[in-house]
């Protein structure tokens, strides 16, 4: 689908921004470049639509040499998000998602079709169509700039950092989102960024970039098992490589099977025994057929034990759990970006199985770093 052939570039200066690459890729794949600031990233990425030309070297798309091609057809062919959210302020958000297609020459009857059933991929509803950008939150600009770049219904996108500028947890869930769409929609997408979390989470193929060359290309697997050097091990950071630990891969492997649990019904006081016996400062509830209710902890019994005496009176039903067969690299992410001490692990019913403490996970880590060295000596 897309392959990249001895493709340098040279900028007038001199600058070698990019330096003889050769890839290729699948139709459907998910393909993440990252790399430090200046690596060129950006430059590959606009070589694809022809925003900038190759110095050396041939870009094929589905065998075509896009240098055969005509350079606005070719832009129309492809999908583009850039850097910054880039909706046209004056414009409404149907107008916005639509402005490719009006190129296209599509009917507005059509054009206004096309807007609303995409809003409604990322569940906006279609009021949306006539506001205006500044009348949305940065979120949900974020999405319709996606959307515009889906709205023709190109094979390929190319996304330059479009999540670069959200907050934590609306860049999470946009991921989420995107991951699912990109799935069911089949496109192939060239993603550019900065944070490994999204690539991992995100790729099919991760490409990591240095001073404009290639360093290493792979699913976002082999590269955690088998970082290509130094530089890449660096930018995948030691957490994340507890997954070179290839036996260790689902938490029910490493999960404590035997949490402390109490059931609702059951009075603070006893809950506060529990906890001194088994030296703990929370305790998960669970009803009498190990069903997943939520937890308890010490400062909700403190903070409420004057009005409150059964467990039922406290408990704090929100709570994260993974199931059993959930990938140790996904769940340690989590762990890490949540902040949390501890995760619950359930079967398929939610029935609580077991218990996966951030101090075992730690453990877990040293254990994979100190037997590479073992088998170095
Ligand atoms: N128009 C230009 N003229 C000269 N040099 C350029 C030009 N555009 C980019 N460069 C240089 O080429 C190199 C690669 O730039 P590029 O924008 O591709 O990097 P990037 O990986 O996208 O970086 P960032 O993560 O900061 O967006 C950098 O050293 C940059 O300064
Ligand atoms: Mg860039």
């Amino acid at each position: 689908m897309l392959k990249f052939d001895h493709v340098s570039k040279v900028y007038k200066g001199g600058k070698k921004a990019v330096n003889d690459l050769n890839l290729e890729f699948k139709k459907g794949e998910f393909i993440v470049f990252i790399g430090p600031s200046g690596c060129g990233k950006t430059t590959t990425m606009k070589m694809i639509n022809r925003l900038i030309e190759p110095t050396d070297g041939t870009i094929y798309i589905n065998g075509e040499d896009i240098m055969k091609k005509d350079p606005v057809n070719l832009r129309r062919e492809i999908g583009y998000v850039i850097q910054q959210i880039g909706l046209f302020p004056h414009m409404t958000i149907q107008e916005n998602i639509s402005l490719v297609l009006k190129l296209l020459k599509w009917p507005e009857e059509k054009r206004k079709q096309r807007a609303k059933e995409l809003l409604t991929l990322v569940d906006m509803t279609p009021d949306y169509l006539e506001r205006y950008p500044h009348e949305l939150s940065g979120g949900q600009q974020q999405r319709i700039g996606v959307l515009r770049a889906l709205a023709a219904d190109q094979p390929l996108i190319l996304m330059d950092e479009p999540f670069g500028a959200l907050d934590p947890i609306t860049r999470d869930s946009l991921q989420d989102e995107f991951k699912k769409l990109q799935k069911k929609l089949g496109k192939t997408i060239v993603f550019v960024t900065h944070d490994m979390d999204e690539a991992l989470k995100l790729a099919d193929q991760i490409v990591i970039m240095r001073d404009g060359q290639l360093v290493q290309c792979g699913s976002p697997d082999e590269i955690l098992r088998n970082p290509a050097d130094e530089f890449v091990e660096e930018f995948i950071g030691k957490e994340r490589l507890v997954q070179a630990k290839p036996n260790i891969t689902t938490v029910e492997q490493i999960m404590n099977s035997k949490p402390v649990t109490i059931t609702p019904e059951q009075s603070l006081t006893e809950a506060i025994t529990l906890m001194k016996q088994n030296r703990v400062d929370s305790l998960l509830v669970v009803d009498s057929n190990q069903v997943l209710e939520g937890f308890i902890d010490v400062e909700m019994i403190d903070q409420k034990r004057k009005k409150a005496h059964l467990v039922s009176d406290i408990l704090q039903a929100e709570i994260f759990f993974v199931e059993k067969d959930a990938l140790v690299r996904d769940t340690i992410r989590q762990i890490l970006k949540k902040g949390m001490k501890y995760v619950p692990v359930t079967d398929e019913n939610r029935r609580l199985v077991g218990i996966v403490t951030r101090t075992s996970l730690v453990d877990i880590v040293y254990d994979s770093i100190w037997g590479e060295e073992e088998i170095a000596q």
